[in-house]
């Protein structure tokens, strides 16, 4: 794959249609390269994180063009999936032309969760479903979804039987270290799902007690590739460089990296990893950050403002006033004047 010429298209015309060019590394290597999940093939073995809020349909979208190899839906309840919530169903479906792409359902109900996964695949919109093990968000959790599920394996491992008899698609699964620091059992866990049939494994690298906070500890990522055998390990974790990528491909052999709030703001951190630097131009990001702004008025129509505040505040972060910026546009929902914002922001 010869390095970027000229602009992609859909830089100026946002509804330009999906293409998967900018997928394929410039280079592959022993780190960065392409993927099998099951049947699937991902191009690269980048993962954007699923982030409830934040990854909708055209961010998802907006990753994928700047190379993710794979992206994940923000967690859709698997109750409200069977109950054919439209709002939910909108929420997975959206974009779903940027592929390859997963969707994750939370629950703990095995019927209910296969039930969804069925109505899911049947839908066509998804090539994997993952199951949520790692939300720590108390109203999850208090329904043994979730990080909850750290602390019942043998039900986790029914979740995985259960989603894998109800859909030809493969099955994966995203947990965390543990439920707290006492009880770190992302060993045991891992060998359990796997064993169960999950088709990867994304883990990351923080308990349910530490939520998002502290550092992720990466040393609890060590060992799990030789449990998962042939089974693709993705870690997660506060990867946000080239430099990470390496660090944890050199401590843990994993497969893949899937990136989160390391790429709000900075979503052309995918096209870097892969070894694309024409996206490092100020004229270029200003051009994304148009792109994504137009992109979201066109998901969400009038909320797209209000929606688009954290991925804002992510393009605004190295800015030398940013916590003014902050304060200022906090409330702010003409998107012009967040447009000129952007304009000035990339142009000095
Ligand atoms: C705002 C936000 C929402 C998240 N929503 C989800 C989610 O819906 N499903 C999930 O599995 N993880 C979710 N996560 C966790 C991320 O996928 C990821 O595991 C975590 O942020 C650590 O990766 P990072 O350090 O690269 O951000 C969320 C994280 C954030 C910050």
């Amino acid at each position: 794959m010869p390095s970027l010429q000229s602009e992609p298209a859909w830089l100026e015309s946002p509804a330009t249609a999906f293409d998967s060019s900018l997928q394929q590394p410039i280079q592959t290597s022993e780190r960065i390269k392409p993927l099998q999940i099951g049947k699937l093939t991902l191009p690269n073995n980048l993962v954007l994180a699923p982030m409830a809020g934040v990854t909708d349909g055209s961010f998802r979208l907006l990753c994928a063009r700047l190379g993710a190899g794979f992206t994940i839906s923000e967690l859709a309840s698997a109750k409200a999936i069977t109950m054919k919530s439209r709002q939910t169903i909108d929420m997975v479906r959206f974009q779903g032309q940027a592929r390859p792409y997963a969707v994750q359902l939370f629950g703990a109900d095995p019927k209910i969760m296969a039930r969804a996964a069925a109505f899911i695949e049947e839908l066509q919109i998804c090539d994997a479903i993952d199951i949520n093990m790692g939300c720590p968000v108390p109203k999850v959790v208090k329904t043994g979804a979730g990080s909850a599920l750290m602390k019942t394996p043998e039900l986790a491992a029914t979740l995985v039987k259960a989603v894998k008899q109800a859909v030809s698609l493969p099955v994966t699964i995203k947990c965390r270290i543990g439920w707290s620091e006492n009880s770190i059992n992302v060993r045991d866990f891992v060998k359990t799902v796997v064993d169960a049939g999950a088709e990867a494994v994304t883990v990351h690298a923080r308990t349910r007690q530490a939520g998002y906070s502290g550092t992720a500890q990466w040393h609890h990522l060590e060992g799990i590739k030789d449990i998962c055998g042939p089974v693709p390990f993705i870690a997660n974790g506060d990867i946000s460089s080239p430099e990470h990528v390496s660090q944890l491909y050199e401590r843990t052999g994993c497969d893949g990296y899937m990136i989160g709030r390391g790429c709000v703001g900075k979503p052309w951190l995918f096209s870097q990893l892969l070894g694309h630097d024409y996206f490092l131009d100020h004229k270029i990001q200003w051009k994304i950050f148009r792109h994504h702004l137009i992109d979201m008025l066109m998901e969400h129509g009038p909320t797209a403002v209000p929606l688009f505040r954290v991925h804002l505040f992510g393009y605004l972060k190295s800015h030398a006033n940013a916590a003014r910026l902050r304060h200022a546009l906090c409330n702010e929902r003409n998107p012009e004047v967040v447009l000129q914002t952007g304009h000035d922001f990339f142009s000095t």
